[in-house]
């Protein structure tokens, strides 16, 4: 086997540090072979704020995952999160020749118009997702190369991300030995590890529920429509249980993660859970707890509601199902708060459709890490992310980034 069949992801999340090495099989069946999972101390809502401690923990997890594969890691497919990603659709046209059929160099062209945007200086462009195209006014097209027309429109997903943080998160791979493949938005690449076939073929809300952050993805057929990171998470729900209690917030993550509940009527009315602090003394049931869970619990669904319909117009008549991952799904009862804030099909999801380590990745926690290396296997090698940086252009990746424009779904 050789080392191109290797393909790692590297989850720098703000709990936890994920590496997943995978290995293309003959039959084109992914392998988990590897994975290494460490704390996270170093990032806030999704970005790094401290660099030594992050590549410290980057080098454990990697060396972690080694370990368990028997294979070195030269170089890794990285998650992106945090606020400073902004994510925008924009429409593109061009004109096809008389007489001619429309070729992949219109396509290109046509995809290039799309990108001409006003974005900050200090931004560069991460992904470049073409959403169907229209020919002629006639829309629903997937692939219009050989098609014939006069005029070709194309609405593409645009996701870009601020300079500093990009640099930072590249430097934590490298200096911890991995060079980086490519940058993926999360939600995109938890997309491609649990959404299943018949979530592909209509339109899907993906929702990451991490520690620090949520990120959230609309797959139209298969497609990234629409992205955003939403700066809550499961540590916000932590914090709300430790001021509550009065008690510590690593405390306050066993206390979340023995007997919280997001819906009180889950709770077992039975249990009631003592605080015997030297300054402060209290009792509270399961059920008053679910009741602090709950409103936090809401608050990062309706903010993910509102931020997909200020974008796309009523969830209910945009989307079929939704799918909720990444570690604060596992909380019971979420599934069903969700259905009743979305009133549509709810289920949580954990990445499928790959074999070996099945059962140690088979956590939605393990979404972005998982989907990183889909997206390696997608994407090949070419290193979009790691080109622009090498250009020193700004909001680069512009030309570098129409290469790999049509693989951008599945
Ligand atoms: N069994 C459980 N019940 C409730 N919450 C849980 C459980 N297991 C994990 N969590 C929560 O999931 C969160 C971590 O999820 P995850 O590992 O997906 O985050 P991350 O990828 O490190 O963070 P981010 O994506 O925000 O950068 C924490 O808030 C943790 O408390
Ligand atoms: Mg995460």
């Amino acid at each position: 086997m050789t080392d191109e069949r290797i393909i790692v992801g590297l989850d720098i999340g703000t709990t936890k540090i994920c590496t997943v090495i995978g290995e293309v099989a003959g039959d084109g069946v992914l392998d988990i072979i590897g994975e290494g999972t460490v704390p996270s101390d170093g990032l806030r809502k999704g970005v790094v704020v401290n660099l030594e401690r992050t590549i410290t923990s980057v080098r454990q997890s990697i060396q972690a995952a080694q370990r368990v594969a028997g294979v070195e890691v030269h170089s890794a497919w990285v998650g992106v999160a945090g606020s400073h990603l902004r994510a925008l659709t924009s429409h593109g046209m061009a004109a096809i020749r008389r007489g001619m059929d429309i070729t992949r160099s219109d396509v290109d062209r046509c995809i290039e118009n799309a990108q001409a945007v006003p974005l900050e200086a200090n931004m560069e462009i991460l992904h470049v997702i073409p959403q169907e195209y229209v020919v002629d006014g006639n829309d629903g097209i997937k692939d219009p190369i050989g098609m014939s027309g006069v005029r070709l429109e194309v609405d593409v997903h645009l996701v870009a991300g601020a300079q500093g943080p990009l640099a930072n998160l590249r430097r934590c791979a490298e200096d911890a030995g991995a060079g980086v493949d490519g940058l993926v938005v999360q939600a995109l690449a938890s997309g491609l590890s649990v959404l299943n076939r018949g979530e592909r073929d209509v339109t899907t809300v993906l929702i990451d529920i991490g520690g620090g952050t949520t990120d959230v993805g609309v797959f139209r057929r298969g497609t990234l429509a629409h992205s955003a990171v939403i700066p809550l998470g499961g540590d916000h729900v932590t914090q709300d249980i430790s001021q509550l209690l009065r008690i510590p917030p690593d405390e306050a993550e066993r206390v979340k993660k023995r007997y919280g509940v997001a819906l009180p009527e889950l709770a077992d009315r039975d249990v009631v859970l003592e605080v015997a602090n030297p300054s402060y003394t209290a009792s509270i049931s399961t059920f008053e707890l679910a009741q602090v869970i709950r409103p936090r619990v809401v608050e990062i669904l309706d903010l993910v509601r509102s931020n997909i319909e200020q974008r796309m117009g009523a969830l209910e008549l945009l989307a079929g199902n939704v799918v909720v991952t990444g570690g604060a799904s596992l909380m019971p009862g979420l599934d069903q708060v969700a259905t009743e804030r979305f009133r549509l099909p709810v289920r949580i999801g954990k990445p499928e459709g790959v074999s070996g380590l099945v059962d140690v990745v088979a956590s939605p926690a393990h979404a972005t890490a998982v989907g990183l290396v889909r997206y390696g296997m997608l994407h090949g090698s070419a290193p979009l992310a790691a080109a622009g940086r090498r250009d020193g252009r700004n909001g680069a990746g512009l030309f570098s980034g129409l290469r790999r424009v049509l693989k951008d779904f599945f």
